[in-house]
């Protein structure tokens, strides 16, 4: 693989304090990884590097083989917060076309191949349907189609999207998930999504960073998502219990941890915290080191 966004060695340190620590990982076009971690763990901090926002105290990034100072239009953000103003005298058409001159400032495109290429971004994002509404006016899961669009209409080799599934319901995150799955597929572009909940990215994930306390484990799903790779990570046991298809990850035996709540317990679909005790822990502990589902057709690297 060569990849498109290399991290290597990376600490951020602000005002004394260490929010990364050693990160490294690498991602290849056309895969979709998810970065996985509690609140606080250090996802935002991580995209902002990628950015070129943040100063590094150690290590380096590249993009394409490149120092990431010369990002340029190589990158599409979607932040994790945004709000947009239900007045805002928007349309989504228009947010999405505003796309275009961030990323090739002084470069004019004719108004044709334009108006053709925003078209084919709202058709990719299957936002045709509320492309003449004011973009505030949409639902959270519209925006956040029209946002992801606004994203890649530049043609980014690397998308970055921030939380993109905190404000949607289970079935709107199901699809936009899958949506940028075959986005990454489609147009071979790199895809990095943030998210404090593993489950609902384990049928379309490549690769998983998972991040705890500014550190992170990177690789394959079944590389990183295993009770000895997470509790060094944790820097305590866990274990990674496997449910009806599900991975539960929870403070293992012995440790001092609070199960329920803890940040260590990974909610599913559904946002059943410490479902992990309603199964009864007894009866999954066995499954526990199973290798979650991989989804058909994806050989390992
Ligand atoms: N500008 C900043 N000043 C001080 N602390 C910060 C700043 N940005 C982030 N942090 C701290 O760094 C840690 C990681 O934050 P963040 O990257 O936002 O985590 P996540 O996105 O995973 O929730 C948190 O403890 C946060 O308080
Ligand atoms: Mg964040």
């Amino acid at each position: 693989m060569s990849a498109l966004l290399s991290v290597h060695g990376v600490d951020v340190r602000i005002s004394g304090r260490k929010i990364l620590d050693g990160v490294s990982f690498e991602i290849g076009p056309g895969e979709l990884t998810g970065l996985i971690g509690s609140n606080g763990a250090g996802k935002t901090t991580l995209f902002r590097v990628v950015l070129g926002l943040q100063a590094l105290s150690a290590g380096s990034v590249r993009i394409d083989g490149r120092p990431r100072s010369r990002r340029g239009a190589a990158v599409g953000y979607v932040p994790q917060k945004f709000l947009l103003d239900p007045d805002l005298p928007m349309r989504a058409r228009d947010l999405v076309d505003l796309g275009l001159d961030g990323h090739r400032l002084g470069i004019a495109w004719p108004s044709r191949k334009r108006r053709a290429r925003v078209e084919e971004m709202l058709d990719a994002v299957d936002a045709l349907r509320f492309a003449e509404a004011r973009v505030g006016s949409l639902s959270g899961g519209e925006q956040q189609r029209v946002l992801i669009a606004h994203a890649l209409v530049g043609q980014p080799r690397l998308l970055l999207l921030d939380e993109p599934l905190a404000n949607l319901d289970i079935s709107r995150g199901e699809e936009v998930v899958s949506l940028l799955a075959r986005i990454a597929r489609e147009q071979s572009i790199a895809v990095l999504i943030s998210a404090h909940e593993i489950n609902p990215l384990l049928p379309v994930m490549d690769r998983v960073i998972y991040m705890a306390d500014g550190r992170a484990a990177s690789g394959r799903t079944d590389e990183v998502v295993r009770a000895d790779v997470l509790s060094r990570l944790y820097g305590h046991h866990v274990d990674v219990l496997n449910v009806h298809g599900r991975v539960l990850v929870v403070a293992g035996a012995g440790s001092e941890s609070d199960l329920a709540g803890h940040e260590a317990v990974l909610p599913g679909p559904g946002h059943e915290h410490g479902a992990a005790l309603e199964v009864g822990l007894d009866g999954v502990l066995g499954a526990a080191g199973e290798q979650p589902p991989r989804p058909e057709g994806k050989a390992p690297r």
